[in-house]
């Protein structure tokens, strides 16, 4: 399933050859012309103990690596992390493509310290529970980091503008901090034309996505207002002028999303419950109730 491509293709360059399709990022040779220390040069390895984990505590780390692609970044992140620090670290990554999976598998220099299983994120329910089994066996409900990087546009140009969302939700409420790198609207573009030029079809969404320009603005913005986030570093830009960002999740504002979500819940409830079988008028009266969508809308603007 794993594609090759040439760096040029990724990385916005307009002199494409044939590279192949790579339709998720699941590029076969992504290290040759990214490789990981091209974005662990910018992340301090005191990172673990910036963030609040002192090397004294005998606690596990947990660390979540998104879209993991062959492993190569998971290993170089698992040495980075660890430092000259003796910490008990535990990585996961995972991805889609199976083939990739099995690479990371086969090259794995810690077994017992980073495991590699294939997972599709969209998959909600799936992958959900396969996060909260490994969380699980740790005894916690969430990872103390989430890496996700360079996966949001493939996240985004196949499934569309509700389903990057959504993701980004999900990774919210997996992990107390996450460290991401989302790709620009370039190249998207980029993307979509490797895809013509190969005679392809286009990516489903790419001509309809309403989340487009700044991207990792309105990414910022979804964590921080609908997810309970908040930044907390920017690392700079990559050498792909890519911004790498550190999120962190708030308990005040985790709050918020908490009672926000029971709002709109009671509001549902109520809603159906006032609501005859096939009406929109109340048995008590000719007082038309708004619909579930407009008074979402309208809390979510209080
Ligand atoms: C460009 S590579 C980035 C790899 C790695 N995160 C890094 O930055 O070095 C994107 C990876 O995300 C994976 N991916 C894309 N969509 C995914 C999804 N829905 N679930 C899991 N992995 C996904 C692809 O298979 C690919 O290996």
């Amino acid at each position: 399933m794993a594609t090759i491509v040439a760096e040029s293709d990724v990385n916005d360059e307009p002199n494409v050859t044939d590279p192949g399709a790579a339709p998720y990022g699941n590029f076969i040779n992504y290290y040759t012309f990214n490789p990981p220390e091209n974005r662990l040069c910018l992340i301090p390895n005191t990172l673990l103990n910036d963030i609040g984990y002192s090397t004294k505590s005998h606690e596990t780390i947990l660390v979540l690596d998104v879209g993991c692609n062959s492993g190569d970044l998971t290993v170089a992140l698992y040495k980075h992390l660890q430092g000259a620090a003796e910490r008990n670290l535990r990585l996961l990554g995972f991805d889609l493509d199976e083939d990739l999976i099995r690479r990371a598998e086969l090259s794995n220099p810690f077994p017992e310290n980073i495991s590699f299983i294939p997972l599709d994120i969209t998959h909600n329910v799936l992958s959900r529970t396969q996060l909260e089994r490994y969380l699980a066996g740790f005894g916690r409900s969430r990872f103390h980091l989430s890496a996700c990087l360079a996966v949001t546009m493939w996240v985004h140009l196949n499934h569309g503008d509700t389903a990057l969302l959504e993701f980004l939700g999900r990774l919210a409420s997996l992990c107390d901090h996450l460290l991401l790198e989302a790709q620009p609207w370039k190249c998207y573009r980029s993307a979509a034309r490797r895809l013509r030029k190969l005679g392809r079809r286009d990516f489903d969404h790419f001509k309809t996505l309403e989340i487009r320009g700044d991207i990792a603005r309105h990414i910022t913005k979804h964590l921080e207002d609908r997810c309970g986030m908040e930044l907390v570093s920017s690392f700079g830009n990559t050498t792909w002028d890519r911004k790498l960002l550190l999120f962190r999740t708030c308990e005040r504002k985790q709050i918020h999303v908490a009672s926000f979500t029971l709002l709109i819940d009671a509001v549902i409830f109520h809603h159906e419950k006032l609501r005859g079988p096939h009406e929109d008028i109340t048995p008590h009266g000719n007082v038309t109730l708004p619909s579930v969508a407009t008074l979402s809308l309208w809390l979510a603007n209080i």
